[in-house]
């Protein structure tokens, strides 16, 4: 179970090769809906095998788009479904922790032999994190240097004293319950992964400097950031993309789905056909933006430096007119994600996964974590 909270250590890459696994799937349970994604690996190739969203209105109150509290049986029943409806052939699958179920967080520690570290990583741990030890699983790894320090480094300016330890800790009772319902699905877990990490792997390319990721899902919100290449720093907060829907059947007077498909068709951009709705979405969506940019003050505060680019996923993210107002208020560039860029898949295809990408984000994310 070690290491698998986070990303995989780049040696147990290596060691993976020689495995006879081929297929990989990935499941991202969110509040809304589940996401699947299985990939299948031909010469290093992520090869698009199949993908499949199922909402999980109808396994609780039915509603398409807002988040629904499920009972495990429920859930149970709704990953069977989901996975006869996409065809999954895999047997094990690799499944995302949501960030507000874990502990996520950096210490500073002096530099230290690997043996040392691993007798002062579980002692600090207790100060950081709010349960006892013994109730949680425990992961954690050595930062890479930020990308200044890098640059510091590589012309002779900083030597190091100190090393980041980035700290993960997930109750036991959370992943004995997941476990539980994958192994009532007929699957077993392969691995878990706080969805932050399969985030970041979906959205990212090779790039060092600081970005900022944001994934929408339906009742929160999660941001990240990057720098150097590796997970910094995360938030996660109760707003999402459900309450836009609610706020416009509320102001509106229209009921649930005719909401959604408001919010769907227009958006927060302004046209006069579309003013109404912009108006009443735009407020929210500024709210989510300025939860993000006192996060960015609090990085920076630490001594983080600025970001040069937003990467935005989740349903959310396919809000029209979300990436201008990210970029107006964030003032550097931002794109929505596309992790189906990633993988390779029949050229028919294109339009629809270029429309829905962001949606799957988590789910290829953790289905790459074995490439
Ligand atoms: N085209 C679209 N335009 C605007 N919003 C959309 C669009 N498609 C989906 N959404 C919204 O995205 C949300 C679902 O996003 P996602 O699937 O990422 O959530 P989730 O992962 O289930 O939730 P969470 O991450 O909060 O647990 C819903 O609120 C839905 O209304
Ligand atoms: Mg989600």
């Amino acid at each position: 179970m070690l290491s698998s909270l986070l990303e995989r250590f780049r040696f147990m890459r290596d060691i993976k090769l020689f495995s006879l696994e081929s297929r990989f799937l990935g499941v991202d349970i969110g509040s809304a809906s589940i996401k699947v994604a299985q990939l299948k690996k031909e010469r290093e190739r992520a090869l698009l095998e199949t993908y499949g969203e199922l909402s999980l209105a109808r396994y609780g109150d039915g509603v398409v788009g807002r988040s629904a509290r499920l009972l495990d049986a429920k859930l149970t029943e709704a990953l069977k479904d989901v996975v006869r409806e996409s065809q999954v052939k895999a047997e094990k699958a690799i499944v995302s922790i949501p960030l507000k179920d874990s502990f996520l967080t950096t210490m500073e520690l002096p530099e230290l032999g690997e043996e040392d570290l691993k007798e002062a990583v579980p002692y600090e741990a207790r100060k950081y994190i709010p349960i006892p030890l013994s109730e949680v699983v425990l992961d954690w790894r050595v930062l890479p240097p930020k990308n200044e320090e890098r640059q510091a480094v590589s012309i002779g300016t900083v030597k190091r004293k100190f090393q980041t330890v980035l700290l993960a800790a997930v109750p036991k009772e959370s992943i004995s319950k997941y476990n539980t319902i994958f192994n009532n699905a007929g699957l077993e877990v392969a691995a878990f992964e706080i969805e932050v990490f399969s985030f970041a792997r979906a959205a990212l390319r090779r790039d060092l400097g600081t970005s900022l990721l944001v994934d929408i899902g339906a009742s929160s919100i999660k941001l990240i950031i990057v720098d150097g290449g590796a997970v910094r720093a995360s938030h996660s907060f109760d707003r999402g993309s459900q309450e836009l829907t609610l706020a416009l059947s509320q102001s509106l007077g229209v009921d649930w789905d005719r909401a959604e498909i408001l919010k769907r068709e227009s958006g927060i951009v302004r046209r006069p056909e579309t003013e109404g709705t912009a108006s009443v979405l735009e407020p929210l969506v500024e709210l989510w933006v300025s939860e993000g940019e006192r996060f960015l003050l609090d990085w920076r505060r630490r001594g983080g430096g600025s970001i040069s680019k937003v990467l935005i996923g989740g349903g959310g993210a396919l809000l029209n007119g979300i990436v201008d107002l990210f970029v107006k208020k964030f003032g550097v560039e931002a794109f929505t994600v596309n992790p189906f860029s990633k993988v390779v898949y029949p050229a028919f295809l294109e339009p629809k996964l270029k429309e829905i990408g962001a949606t799957f984000t988590n789910a290829i994310g953790l289905a790459l974590r074995e490439f």
